[in-house]
């Protein structure tokens, strides 16, 4: 009997989604690597561990594996991106016939994903670059799941990714086909950029009531409550309160831990996609650079010694109310996503890709970390338009943007560092702005390399040059 469904690589998320697999009632063939004393016989024994896998197969000789599948055969990568991708590309595809597929679960660079549809294509193998969000415990229980590349792949796998994906809160799978290429490690790409700022937001949030404001951690969690019963619900948001309840005896479990933040690119590709394309997305490439900067420890105490830095002073320094930090933190969050979905719909102009962006948003509502109540209600105005700010109802909640911009303003001049908060205020400050400064920059331009301006006084855009 041969199986339906293949996973390669028993890691953290392999295993959950085997699991996940499994209880949808799939049969299913798992490939784990061998290394000796260390990685050894490792499907077989998580077989033997949950009963719901007592109809799959184990292996660790990719060749039996390959045999155990029905053709055509649909193998899902659960493993490391890089590299090892290929590496095991390689390995398999010896093993593999035409009209097979092959799904990348992983963090994979889109670039890297469109070079390997194109090299199976030349021996007929169908591979899809499928980016999957929520963690652990988001594929066992249903991740929010992205795939993009062969079409003709995707109907084929599609039954598999559609049942174990989350669903919508109308019951829709959290799963849905996003384009061709690497359009879908893209998607999931752009995912984690917001996710990055995301975090970065409630992390300054933080900082301005815990700093500034002298309020300890229970009550920030208590104060992030209140705020998860409106519109400003997030996982992140939830998961944070969790984290700020956290003590160990008599201290706080986040006091303990050391701030320097670590990642593994996706953020970085982001923000180097976006400069590729000319989109601005400030505010997600603050939090990718807070992250950076967190990192030089060393230099940051010699640095705060030496300026006599207010930072991390624990007396109350400011006054400014929590609703005035909530509604800066509400404005901020709309224009990371405003970026964000800048981003996706400039990506698919430019790349053919005719991207769905309500249905993104609507994949993103449940099973993913970006998952929240404005997600929910992007997923409803994305179709009328795909400009986040432009939106009457976006407008109609956040006319001016007061409240981001005290609220910049006065963690500033408490030393507090608030990088992505402030990008959002200037950025909404840009993009608001009718007549802007760059006149100034074109006359630079201009004057030192004649690269000629355009006039406002000459409707017909004609290159203008100056002796200046
Ligand atoms: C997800 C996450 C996940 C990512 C981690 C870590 O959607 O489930 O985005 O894919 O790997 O968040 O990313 P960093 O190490 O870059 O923070």
């Amino acid at each position: 009997m041969k199986t339906e469904f293949g996973l390669v690589g028993l890691g953290v998320m392999g295993k959950s989604l085997s699991r996940n697999l499994a209880q949808k009632g799939f049969s299913l063939s798992l490939f784990n690597r061998h290394v000796r004393n260390l990685e050894e016989d490792v499907a077989v024994k998580f077989i033997n561990m949950f009963d719901e896998l007592s109809n799959c197969k184990g292996y660790d000789r990719i060749h039996e594996f390959v045999l155990s599948l029905e053709k055509p055969r649909k193998i899902f990568l659960m493993i490391k991106a890089g590299e090892a991708i290929d590496q095991q590309l390689e390995e398999l595809s010896t093993f593999l016939d035409s009209g097979d597929i092959i799904i990348d679960g992983g963090n994979s660079h889109y670039r890297d994903t469109l070079q390997r549809i194109e090299m199976l294509a030349t021996r007929g193998i169908r591979f899809i670059g499928a980016g999957i969000s929520g963690g652990e415990s988001g594929a066992l229980k249903g991740p929010s799941i992205m795939p993009g590349g062969d079409s003709d792949g995707y109907d084929q796998v599609k039954k598999y990714l559609e049942a174990i994906a989350a669903k919508d809160k109308n019951g829709e799978s959290c799963c849905t086909y996003i384009g061709p290429q690497g359009s879908g490690h893209f998607v999931k790409m752009v995912h984690n950029g917001i996710e990055y700022a995301e975090m970065q937001l409630i992390a300054e949030v933080y900082s301005i009531l815990r700093y500034g404001m002298g309020i300890n951690p229970g009550q920030i969690a208590n104060e992030f409550s209140s705020w998860g019963k409106t519109a400003l619900n997030s996982y992140l948001l939830e998961i944070t309160i969790q984290i700020l309840k956290k003590k160990e005896k008599e201290d706080w479990l986040v006091d303990k831990i050391l701030d320097k933040a670590v990642n593994k690119g996706t953020g970085s590709w982001t923000s180097i996609a976006a400069a590729e394309l000319g989109v601005p997305i400030p505010t997600l490439t603050a939090a990718l650079h807070a992250r950076f900067l967190s990192f030089f420890k060393d230099e940051r105490l010699a640095a705060h010694k030496l300026f006599n830095s207010n930072s991390s002073n624990q007396d109350a320094v400011i006054n400014i109310s929590t609703d005035h930090v909530k509604h800066a933190y509400q404005l901020a969050r709309i224009i990371n996503h405003h970026q964000g979905f800048h981003l996706l719909e400039t990506a698919s102009r430019e790349y053919g890709w005719e991207l769905k962006l309500p249905q993104i948003a609507r994949i993103w509502t449940n099973g993913c970390i970006i998952r929240s109540e404005l997600m929910e209600t992007l997923s409803r105005i994305l179709p009328e338009n795909p400009h986040v700010l432009l939106h009457h109802k976006i407008q109609q909640a956040f006319t001016k943007g007061e409240k981001l911009n005290e609220t910049v303003s006065t963690a500033i001049q408490a030393d507090i560092h608030i990088p992505c908060l402030s990008s959002a205020s200037n950025y909404l400050t840009g993009y608001t702005t009718a007549e802007s400064s760059a006149n100034i920059i074109q006359a630079q331009r201009d004057y030192f390399g004649a690269h000629t301006y355009k006039r406002i006084d000459d409707p017909e855009g004609k290159p203008h040059h100056t002796e200046w």
